[in-house]
């Protein structure tokens, strides 16, 4: 119960991995707010994980919504302890074929959605004056470019960039911000990254995870319950002294 009596903020946790995270903090004794802006699904993941989780509606490109979701949970739960910025796209093409709209949809939820859900509960957490702990979702992918993935790579670079500034600006507040890269890692979100490299490298749906989990030093793709530890030690008093970091978990994928 390393998490007993803290409340936590969500973002894109009604599937996922984000689910996980919430399963597991629930476990670990917390309260958690599992936002998202599909509300349907959230609410059926708030209400299978039991009473200490609460469905809330947040489009992380919206302002108006991300100040609505956390007057909300403050109001249900009474102040936030930890944020994990989780919601994000996956969007894929070769360089020649990327589309504006599509480029600037990824940047805003994955990039302006993890800075200002950051920025607002960061403005929370100080106006309470106990310190908190920020958790971003960055990837192997903004670690280095991919050919036909330069959209998601760059926000993801960008994620791994804000963490490090956020995490500078705002450990005098007591607040710990710091990011998770995950490698890959199956799911909803991989099924749909599987089918874009069905239709662009030609191959039969599930060819692209046999050979991503083929090609893992661990030996497979990764799962969401991979990713939990992590989570929920980033979250604890044990890591206050880490700040402004991002921590590979992705079987041995990349090292730096
Ligand atoms: N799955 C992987 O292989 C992998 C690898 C590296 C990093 N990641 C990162 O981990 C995180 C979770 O990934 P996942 O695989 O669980 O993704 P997922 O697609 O399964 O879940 C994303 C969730 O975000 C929500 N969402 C989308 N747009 C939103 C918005 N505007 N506002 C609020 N919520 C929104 C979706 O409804 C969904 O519930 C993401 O940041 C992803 O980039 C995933």
């Amino acid at each position: 119960m390393r998490l007993r009596g803290k409340n936590a903020l969500i973002t894109g946790a009604a599937r996922g991995i984000g689910r996980a995270f919430a399963e597991a903090y629930v476990r670990e004794g917390a309260n958690v707010a599992i936002a998202d802006i599909n509300i349907a699904r959230a609410r059926e993941t708030a209400a299978e994980i039991g009473p200490a989780a609460i469905a809330v509606e947040m489009n992380v490109t919206r302002q108006d919504s991300i100040d609505r979701a956390i007057s909300e949970i403050v109001e249900k739960l009474g102040h936030i302890d930890i944020l994990i910025n989780n919601a994000a796209i996956f969007t894929a093409a070769p360089i020649i074929e990327i589309d504006r709209e599509d480029y600037q949809r990824a940047f805003d939820i994955n990039v302006s959605g993890t800075l200002f859900a950051m920025q607002a509960v960061a403005r929370h957490m100080i106006a309470r004056g106990k310190g908190g702990k920020i958790i971003n979702m960055a990837s192997q992918a903004g670690r280095r470019g991919e050919p036909l993935v330069a959209v998601y790579c760059a926000t993801k670079a960008a994620v791994i960039s804000l963490t490090q500034s956020a995490g500078l600006n705002l450990i005098r507040h007591g607040i710990n911000v710091n990011a998770i890269a995950p490698g890959v890692v199956d799911g909803e979100h991989w099924d749909a990254v599987d089918a874009f490299f069905a239709r662009h490298e030609n191959k039969p749906v599930g060819q692209k995870k046999q050979e991503v989990g083929a090609g893992v030093p661990f030996g497979r793709m990764g799962v969401a319950a991979d990713l939990t530890g992590m989570a929920v030690f980033l979250a604890t008093n044990e890591a206050d002294y880490i700040v402004a970091q991002c921590y590979n978990v992705d079987g041995g994928q990349w090292m730096s």
